[in-house]
Parts: structure tokens; C-alpha cells; sequence
């Protein structure tokens, strides 16, 4: 069997790997897709798309293990999930109280843009680590949660040895640590990639949503889907706006789940709109439910209990704020509130 770990591939540099500066511009030059748009172009480029698992990366690499989704449904990991498929594949825990169901929530938004096409060309994988609590039935509620309990989005457990056995093949499970660590601190990190071309890249739980879209809607299909046509490069931005440092976090770390909009403009939620939440609550609440939402519930706050209620038991993440960054959030927040609702502002102008 071969086991060089694609992380050393990665590591490198003998994988394709594209840099953050590429990124920008791609992002910059608008070549992410929108639902719907662009059709397959090219019969050759489609065929060698397929994979027959004979690839480098194929059958020999991949285990063949069992994995269970949330519906009871079976599926072997590399026949069924990965052969020929461009995928998404990220490690959860539905008890986890920090960073993960950020990660979970950005590839919400990354499977909205991306629309139909998820389930026909392009599969996510949210794959449990902590398989004894997260049976099939938990990992329903947990997806439904975030609106991803959709078709082309498997929540999957499975053997512990197994899934351990695909962390370490996807370079995502850390020799060094102990078992515990490798849960609590497990790597929050998103594998992209295509199968059949062997290219993988690693992908951030902070990244905009809008590339890792464009990342597995276009380039890992070795950007067989055309650009939409609005995006010529005279419609480029002719100025990148600065953000103070509280936008950037709260771009970073709180959009996924949050809104200031006075709940007028989007419909998906997961948490609370935050429009004038410094008017709504008292200053010293509000600072300590930044720094410490899950001893807050623990304790059985009322207020928090009640949020919790109200949000489908999903717990507000410990984002391990400091109080210069939970100032910076705030004043960033009191400011967006201020502003009339046409001239709010977006990541992306
Ligand atoms: C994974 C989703 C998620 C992320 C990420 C997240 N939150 Fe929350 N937040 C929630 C949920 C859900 C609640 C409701 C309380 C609960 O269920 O624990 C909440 C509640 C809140 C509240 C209380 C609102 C009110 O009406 O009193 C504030 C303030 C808040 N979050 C701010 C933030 C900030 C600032 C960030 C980023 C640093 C952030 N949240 C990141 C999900 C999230």
C-alpha cells in the first residue's frame, strides 16, 4: 500500500498548490460561480475527470471502510464518496463548544452558493470524530441545525479506527498528540479535492466563503465551468475598502451565523440578528457572553438559556476572544447598527 500521506505532498509542494495572492484576484476578477450558472463544456476534459482508482491517489491510498450517514444509509468511502467526485471533506463533533460549527456554518454558506450543483458534481463530507456519541440520529439534528441536512451533504460516522485511518491519509490527524487532543484540538481544516486528478488543497474555516466556492465549483473541475459573463475584468473593483479590525473578525468569525440587518435582507439563520444587541443588553452581560458563551450555559444563564431555546440548541462557539478584539467587535457592530439599512456594509462590494 502506498502510504505517503498527502499532507507531505503537500508539504512539498509536489501537489498543485495555489497561492493566497492568486486567490484574491480570482476572487477579485469574480470567476466564482453563482448557482446555476455555466454548463459543462467539453466532452475529453469530462472523461478524464472520471477516475478508474488506479490514479496515485486512488484505491490503493483511500481506505474502502464503511461510513454511515444520518438517514442509516451505508457508503464506502472511496467507491461511494470519493471515486471520480470532487469533494469537501471536513472533521466534526456535534458536542464540540469552539471553532467547529464555525467551520460547519461557513460551508453552509459555501454549499448556498454553489446551489444545485452540490450532490451532482461537487459532495460534502462532514465526517465525525467522535463516533460512539455521534450516531446517525445525532448527526441529523446536528446538520439541521446549520440547514445542511440536504442531499449532496453526508454526515458520516463510522468504526473510530476507521475514521482515524482517513484522518491520517488526509493528513488531518496529528501523530504527536494523544487521542484526546486530536479531539478537543482536532485540525480545522477543510480538504478540497478532486479524485480523479489527484489535485487536493487545504482549505481554511476563516476563508471567504465566495472562494472556496469558486475553488470546488471551478478549479478543481480544472475550470471546466465557464465564468459567468458579468465578470469582465473592467467591472473589477477599482478600490479595496479598508475594514477596521473589528469588520475583519466579525467577517471572519461571526458572519456565518450572524446578521445585522434587523433581520430584513437574508433568510438563512443560525443565531440571533445583532443589530443594536448593545442597546438590547447590558454591557458587562454581553462582553462576558463573548468571551465565555459556553460557561455561560453551563451555568444556566437565563438569558443565554433562553437564546439557546430559541436557536435550535445550537451553542454560541467559544471563539477564544480577548477584550481588545471583544471592543473591536462591538464598536464594529454599534457602528454597522447606526448606519441606515441601504448603506450597511458586505464583504464583497
Ligand atoms: C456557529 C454559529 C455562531 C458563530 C460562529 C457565532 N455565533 Fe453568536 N450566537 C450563535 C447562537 C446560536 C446564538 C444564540 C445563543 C445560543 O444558542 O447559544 C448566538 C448569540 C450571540 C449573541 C447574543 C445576541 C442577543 O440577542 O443577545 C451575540 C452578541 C453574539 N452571538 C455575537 C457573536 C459574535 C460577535 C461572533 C463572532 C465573534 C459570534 N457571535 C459567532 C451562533 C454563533
Amino acid at each position: 500500500m502506498n502510504t505517503t500521506r498527502l499532507t507531505s505532498m503537500l508539504r512539498t509542494k509536489r501537489l498543485p498548490l495555489i497561492g493566497g495572492t492568486l486567490v484574491l484576484l480570482a476572487a477579485i476578477l469574480g470567476l466564482w460561480l453563482k448557482p446555476g450558472t455555466a454548463a459543462p463544456t467539453g466532452a475529453p476534459a469530462q472523461a478524464a475527470l472520471k477516475g478508474t482508482g488506479d490514479e496515485t491517489w486512488g484505491a490503493n491510498y483511500f481506505p474502502n471502510v464503511k461510513l454511515t450517514d444520518q438517514d442509516g444509509k451505508q457508503h464506502r468511502f472511496f467507491d461511494d464518496l470519493l471515486k471520480g467526485k470532487v469533494v469537501s471533506i471536513n472533521f466534526v463533533f456535534t458536542s464540540c463548544a469552539s471553532s467547529c460549527s464555525l467551520e460547519t456554518a461557513r460551508l453552509a454558506e459555501v454549499r448556498q452558493l454553489l446551489g444545485d450543483r452540490v450532490g451532482k458534481d461537487v459532495f460534502f463530507y462532514s465526517i465525525s470524530i467522535d463516533p460512539l456519541t455521534d450516531t446517525p440520529a445525532e448527526l441529523k439534528k446536528y446538520a439541521a441545525k446549520f440547514g445542511a441536512d440536504l442531499p449532496g451533504w453526508r454526515f458520516l460516522t463510522g468504526k473510530e479506527a476507521d475514521i482515524t485511518l482517513i484522518r491520517r491519509k488526509l493528513g488531518m490527524y496529528d501523530d504527536n498528540e494523544t487521542d484526546a487532543k486530536n479531539l478537543t484540538d482536532h485540525v480545522l481544516h477543510t480538504m478540497l479535492g478532486n479524485q480523479a486528478t489527484g489535485r487536493w488543497m487545504k482549505g481554511s474555516p476563516y476563508e471567504n466563503p465566495a472562494i472556496t466556492a469558486s475553488q470546488l465549483g471551478s478549479w478543481l473541475h480544472n475550470y471546466k465551468y465557464a465564468a459567468p459573463k458579468e465578470t469582465s475584468f473592467e467591472n473589477a473593483p477599482t478600490y479595496v475598502r479598508n475594514m477596521s479590525d473589528g469588520e475583519k473578525l466579525y467577517r471572519h468569525r461571526c458572519a456565518s451565523c450572524h446578521t445585522i440587518d434587523g433581520n430584513r435582507t437574508v433568510a438563512r439563520r443560525i443565531g440571533p440578528d445583532l443589530e443594536n444587541v448593545s442597546k438590547r443588553r447590558q454591557q458587562e452581560w454581553l462582553t462576558r457572553w463573548l468571551k465565555e458563551p459556553d460557561r455561560m450555559l453551563a451555568e444556566k444563564d437565563p438569558t443565554a438559556m433562553a437564546m439557546y431555546n430559541q436557536y435550535n440548541k445550537l451553542a454560541m462557539p467559544n471563539l477564544r476572544l480577548d477584550d481588545k478584539d471583544i471592543a473591536n467587535l462591538l464598536a464594529f457592530i454599534n457602528e454597522e447598527s447606526a448606519l441606515p439599512i441601504d448603506a450597511r456594509r458586505v464583504a464583497v462590494q
